[in-house]
């Protein structure tokens, strides 16, 4: 088949050459005096991008979802309470996964579309004098729906109520592409991947924990062996892993993090912003359909859910896309399954490619009968883009 596949499902996302190129390395020896270097050029990195000082990131040779699970097991204890929401698919997993592990969620149900109630986990939180709630939810990029949601606020939630409980983020689709700030923001533990804002192949869990998250490993009573942090904290000083690391993939997290900052972290930001309103100019001015995303203080820079209107079927959109124009588009989950597809557009991006993704998803769209207007969705993205500074990492200079 001629031509590229183009990937726009919101991870994995697009891996540049450079990165593609820095992984093609002969296998080492992971206890060898030389190892050490590596994760040493990595951490340093990892902390800018988290934008921490006093925080310790960790390396998993796991996907995001390992990081959520060292996350609650190293700091929890089996009936531990925990305030969390569900908006999406991958919010509602998180709660999943800590009441399979025997915690006490109080999970409140929000419509999909909007995300994180910040005056609901206020007045919870406020009430909770007891201080029974141990840890807060908040996934700041619900990958499902498109939606972001304000960490700070969270943060502001938990002070103004005085309330001691842990913050935990899923950052995992966020980090490296929307603002986040563990320090600023007083997060204990920070969960992402490799495979969405670092532009890696999937495969590494990225886990950021405060020195509060740390100190409750030792009262912290859920069952954990894989993803102990005593392990990694035992190890990672020196250097090395409690077990085989993905020494590739590492190889591609450092030259991941060499681009991120030769571009700057607040251009990357900036850039994920102005493509993203290009994306979402196409969806509602372009093709006049509704984002998933319920108002505007709810749209991700990462990514543009598009519901498909009343009658079509969003898994017919993403087919006729695939297999006509090579062009992949990531499915509507659970509760919105059929009724959206989702635009990726995080990591390495620009005006023109994300214009293949706006235009296959528009040509699929008319084929499957939808009457959006040809060439719509590309008219109203390009004068977006054509009216609005460019960020700077996008021109060649
Ligand atoms: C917001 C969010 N959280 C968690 C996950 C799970 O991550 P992984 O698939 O890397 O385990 C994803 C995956 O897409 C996600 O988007």
């Amino acid at each position: 088949m001629a031509g590229r596949n183009f990937v726009f499902v919101p991870g994995p996302s697009n891996v540049p050459d450079r990165i593609i190129r820095s992984m093609a390395v002969q296998m080492e020896d992971h206890r060898s005096p030389k190892f050490p270097k590596l994760i040493k050029e990595i951490i340093p990195g990892l902390k800018k991008l988290y934008r921490t000082e006093h925080g310790t990131p960790f390396i998993f040779p796991s996907s995001g979802t390992g990081c959520w699970e060292a996350a609650i097991t190293n700091t929890l204890s089996p009936g531990d309470k925990v305030l969390a929401s569900n908006f999406g698919q991958f919010s509602y997993l998180w709660i999943d996964m800590c009441q399979r592990f025997g915690l006490d969620v109080q999970g409140l149900d929000v419509e999909w579309g909007t995300g994180i109630p910040i005056e609901q986990y206020a007045d919870i939180l406020r009430k909770d004098t007891g201080h029974q709630i141990k840890a807060v939810l908040a996934c700041q990029n619900e990958t499902a729906t498109g939606v972001a949601s304000d960490v700070a606020a969270v943060r502001k939630a938990l002070d103004d109520a005085k309330h001691p409980a842990l913050l935990f983020v899923d950052c995992v689709s966020s980090l490296g592409s929307i603002e986040f700030r563990f320090d600023d923001w007083g997060v204990d533990m920070a969960v992402s991947g490799s495979q969405k804002g670092l532009m890696l192949p999937p495969g590494l869990g990225i886990l950021c924990a405060s020195p509060k998250a740390l100190a409750l490993q030792s009262t912290a009573k859920l069952p954990r062996c894989y993803f102990d942090l005593k392990d990694m904290l035992a190890t990672n000083p020196s250097g090395y892993f409690p077990y085989t690391p993905a020494i590739p993939l590492m190889y591609g997290l450092i030259e991941s993090l060499k681009m991120i900052e030769e571009e700057g972290l607040d251009n990357i930001i900036a850039r994920h912003h102005y493509l993203a309103a290009g994306a979402r100019a196409a969806a509602i001015e372009g093709w006049g359909l509704k984002l998933c995303a319920k108002e505007p203080k709810w749209y991700s820079d990462t990514i543009t859910a598009v519901m498909v209107p009343e009658g079509f079927n969003g898994a017919d959109v993403i087919a006729q896309a695939y297999k006509r124009y090579n062009v992949s588009l990531g499915a509507g989950l659970s509760k919105v399954a059929g009724k959206l597809f989702r635009l990726g557009h995080l990591g390495d991006m620009n005006e023109v490619h994300l214009s293949a993704g706006i235009m296959g998803a528009e040509m699929a769209m008319l084929d499957c009968g939808i009457k959006v207007k040809p060439g719509s969705g590309l008219a109203a993205a390009s004068e977006y883009w054509r009216k609005n500074p460019q960020p700077s990492g996008l021109a060649i200079r």
